[in-house]
């Protein structure tokens, strides 16, 4: 079996190093490719490099663009690239533009080169098709032949859509197989204490989505609440490209200097800094399965989550919506009393998601 896997934007990587690597020690073929949807070193190259993954056979190159122009840079550089590469599979993970991109692409080719897609992390919905995310999910599930999910509730999601229950497989979170694998060495990063904090007092927050970092009421109100939080115990906030950009847009950028800022930081630095802190409050997914993974309790900055499980079952909790100060300060006291909660981690979150994955498309293949 021969696997082409796509990768694009900085959450994509966690998710594709352990199917390469599972593929590879299985006997399977598998070729990397790198669109460049993200491309600065803290965004792409620093996360190739904690999660030892080899530099991909085929790099696109596509940078940042509006949806349109990075989308349809996507499709065009990879249209040939799997023409050549003549997989079973293209494999694409998660809900980014490249995601979309790569599985229209490999949609539209399916008579000539017989290469099927599969989606990992299907059936997740937030039901808000503002998000782009939300677009992408939807559509790539449309397309994928074969659809693996990561937690119990994506396969009603699906079913309901109208797609056959044959073409669905439960496979678990492969991201965690990430997380588990890079606990020991996050454990040794030092970062935590060149900052100075101290295990379970500080929170750790993220911010990237267009619906809290391009409107600028939610913006402010978002920083303040962590500027009255950050009265209490340190905030620690690395801070994405486009949230840096906009807040000095904006002219929040004072905002944002009462916090202990930091670049994006690598995936064993983000984990260090997760696995100790009180709190997390963020918009980011894949921090909200991280967290519960860790049983540390998070706050999701956000009007709904698509991964409900987290909430149900795991340590997140969502911040009452529209965002305001009171709201958010309030949901990170919350957040701070619930530390023996009953979490618990969901099925399929056990570190082994990516042999499944190979497992379930290598039985899927015909010899
Ligand atoms: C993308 C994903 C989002 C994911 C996020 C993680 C889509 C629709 N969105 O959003 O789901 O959670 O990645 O970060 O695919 N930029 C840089 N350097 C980079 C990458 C981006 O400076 O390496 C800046 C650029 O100004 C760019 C902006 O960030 O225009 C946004 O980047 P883009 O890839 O369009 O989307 P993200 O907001 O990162």
């Amino acid at each position: 079996m021969h696997l082409l896997l796509v990768a694009g934007a900085r959450p994509n990587f966690m998710k594709v190093a352990p199917i390469l690597r599972a593929a590879r020690a299985a006997g399977h073929r598998a070729t990397l490719v790198h669109t460049g949807q993200h491309y600065d070193h803290q965004m792409s190259a620093a996360f190739f490099a904690d999660l030892g993954m080899p530099d991909p056979e085929y790099h696109l190159g596509v940078g940042s663009g509006s949806h349109a122009a990075q989308t349809a840079r996507v499709m065009e550089s990879f249209e040939p690239v799997l023409l050549e590469a003549g997989p079973d599979w293209v494999v694409v993970v998660g809900d980014v533009n490249s995601t979309l991109a790569c599985a229209l692409v490999a949609s539209k080719l399916v008579e000539r080169t017989g290469a099927r897609i599969a989606h990992v992390e299907a059936g997740l919905r937030s039901g808000d098709w503002r998000m782009p995310e939300e677009v992408n999910r939807v559509l790539t599930d449309r397309l994928a032949h074969c659809l693996l999910t990561p937690s119990r509730d994506a396969e009603p999601n699906l079913l309901a859509e109208g797609i056959e229950a044959a073409r669905i497989e439960f496979v678990g979170n492969v991201m965690i197989d990430t997380l588990r694998q890079q606990l020991p060495q996050a454990r040794a990063r030092r970062l935590p204490a060149e900052l100075g904090l101290t295990r379970g007092a500080y929170v750790v927050t993220t911010l990237h989505r267009p619906s809290n970092v391009d409107d600028p009421q939610s913006l402010r109100a978002v920083l303040e609440a962590l500027g009255r939080i950050g009265e209490r115990m340190p905030v620690v906030f690395p801070v994405h490209p486009r949230t840096r950009k906009n807040a000095a847009a904006l002219g929040l950028e004072p905002l944002l200097a009462r916090f202990r800022l930091l670049e994006p930081v690598g995936y064993q630095d983000m984990l260090a800094l997760t696995q100790g802190a009180a709190v997390v409050l963020t918009d980011s997914g894949g921090l909200q399965e991280e967290t519960t993974a860790l049983g540390i309790p998070c706050v999701t900055l956000r009007e709904q989550t698509e991964r409900p499980v987290t909430v149900t079952e795991g340590t997140n909790r969502l911040a009452p919506w529209p965002l305001t100060p009171d709201g958010v300060e309030a949901s990170w006291a919350a957040a701070l009393t619930s530390r023996d909660g009953m979490a618990r981690i969901p099925e399929g979150w056990d570190g082994r998601a990516a042999e499944r994955i190979v497992a379930a498309l290598a039985a899927r293949t015909p010899a």
